[in-house]
């Protein structure tokens, strides 16, 4: 489990556990393949499947704090205190740090939080496509969306751009975060 408390196939049935809504598993699916390839290119191979599965967990509290954005995250940690390491409970915590009151300090919390925000502009930009695939995006359609503020408006760009707080260019994130969707487009619907 390459130090990880939860594997990928419990972090899964947690996820079809705790969350109803097949639009969001597959959000926090895509977060988790989003990870587990950063944690590769940034020399972290060995912790790929615990920030893959870092990934899958975020929004695990989700449908239960949707009508209480501020404990958004925090409940999630209440739920896999001890299961996971204070580095991954923190990133879960601070990708909604703002409107929990926590803050994104490390590399982890802020990747985790683009990886997370980015799948909204990836996905909205395959649906505009006429197949709605992922197959024919290319990278540079999803940044030259990045600042047309109409376009998914409730993905935060400010989030994407954390990337390169982790040191991370926005391009080669984008590089990243597609061809991680891709590799499981048929997961995702797309
Ligand atoms: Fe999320």
């Amino acid at each position: 489990m390459e130090g990880c408390g939860i594997s990928r196939d419990e972090a899964m049935a947690l996820l079809v556990g705790n969350i109803s809504n097949i639009a969001l598993r597959r959000h926090c699916l895509a977060a988790g393949a989003i990870m587990r390839n950063l944690a590769v290119r940034l020399g972290h191979a060995s912790e790929a499947g615990l920030w893959e599965v870092t990934g899958i967990l975020h929004d695990l509290d989700y449908e239960q704090t949707s009508s209480d954005p501020a404990v958004h995250g925090t409940v999630t940690c209440s739920m896999l205190r001890d299961r996971l390491p204070e580095e991954s409970l923190h990133a879960i915590l601070s990708h909604n740090a703002e409107n929990n009151g926590s803050s994104r300090e490390s590399l982890l919390d802020s990747l985790l939080t683009a990886a997370e925000c980015v799948t909204g502009l990836v996905t909205a930009t395959a649906l505009i496509y006429p197949d709605r695939k992922l197959a024919g995006v290319e990278a540079s359609s999803v940044i030259k969306r990045m600042t047309k503020t109409g376009f998914a408006r409730n993905v935060s760009r400010e989030g994407i751009m954390e990337c390169e707080k982790a040191g991370l260019p926005l391009a080669e994130f984008m590089d990243i975060s597609l061809e991680s969707m891709k590799s499981i487009a048929d997961d995702l619907g797309l």
